[in-house]
């Protein structure tokens, strides 16, 4: 496994011909979840590139870049036995260089569920998986399901702007009561740890209303945020979505996918499901 943390050196690295390239972009503190994804790459492609970047750009001035967990040797370690090719960890100065002033959004689908509480956060994860994407030069991209919203965007992103990478989206690896695996579980000090299954719990409930006959997404909704609220969590938002577009439906199909964010404690989490399993 080779380190990369220069431009230049990840730019400059020539690949043997027709060889599949594929990324899994993170931001480190690796977890099965992120492991999965690395997986699947090494399933497709020739070549499996990771890059590690907290990247400044998608927190905002209340959130928490300086906490966010890291933890480089243990990552690096992990992505060894797991066979990886390449691990590229540039540092913001480098991604950021004073005098920065190109910004990439896509419209209308930034600003809603996520974007909503999170201003400027899809503007900055879309500028920094562009210049990853425009350094790395992948065939293919990881991405979890997890992040739904984000992958659904980024997928726009690399259409309109004509880029040759194709996202392949990975399902959500959970713990075994079913949280699912997130970076930012560490927070969770036990009560919370406890707290924190509410958004599977919603989840599950909702599929259950949805195979008893239960099709009006307002009403599965306002039953998913009752049972979060109930735990003591408090609801960022609840919706259902048509997978496809991230349009609101008013009722449930099989496209309809259940998307949460919810505070425990202080620590966001989210997570998603489809409501007819496939
Ligand atoms: P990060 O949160 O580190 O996640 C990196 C990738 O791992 C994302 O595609 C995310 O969806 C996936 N992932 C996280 N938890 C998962 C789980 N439990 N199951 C399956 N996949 C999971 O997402 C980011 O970083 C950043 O926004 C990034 C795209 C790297 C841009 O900075």
């Amino acid at each position: 496994m080779k380190l990369i943390n220069t431009l230049a050196e990840m730019q400059a690295l020539k690949h043997p011909e027709g060889f599949k390239i594929g990324f899994v972009p993170t931001m480190g503190y690796l977890h099965e979840g992120h492991l999965s994804l690395v997986d699947a790459s090494k399933k497709d492609c020739d070549l499996t590139i990771v890059s590690i970047f907290v990247n400044p750009a998608q927190f905002g001035e209340n959130e928490d870049l300086d906490s966010y967990p890291r933890d480089m040797e243990r990552d690096l370690s992990l992505l060894k036995a797991r066979g990886v090719d390449y691990v590229f960890f540039p540092d913001a100065q480098m991604m950021y260089p004073n005098g920065y002033r190109t910004w990439v959004e896509v419209e209308g689908l930034s600003d809603i569920l996520c974007g909503a509480s999170r201003k400027g956060h899809f503007r900055g994860v879309c500028t920094v998986v562009l210049k990853l994407v425009n350094i790395v030069k992948p065939h293919f991209m990881y991405m979890g399901d997890k992040d739904y919203q984000q992958q659904s965007i980024l997928r726009i992103m690399l259409k309109d702007l004509n880029l040759d990478t194709t996202i392949v989206g990975c399902p959500i690896v959970r713990e075994q009561d079913g949280l699912a695996k997130s970076s930012r579980n560490v927070y969770l000090d036990p009560n919370n740890r406890q707290i924190a299954l509410c958004l599977y719990r919603a989840l599950i409930q909702a599929q259950k209303e949805v195979r008893s006959g239960i099709l009006v997404a307002e009403t599965l909704a306002e039953h998913a945020a009752a049972l979060i609220e109930s735990t003591g969590a408090r609801v960022d938002y609840v919706k259902i979505i048509d997978s496809r577009d991230l349009n609101f439906p008013n009722e449930v199909n099989e496209h309809s996918r259940m998307v949460i964010a919810a505070y425990v404690g202080k620590t966001r989490l989210i997570d998603n499901m489809l409501l007819v399993s496939p």
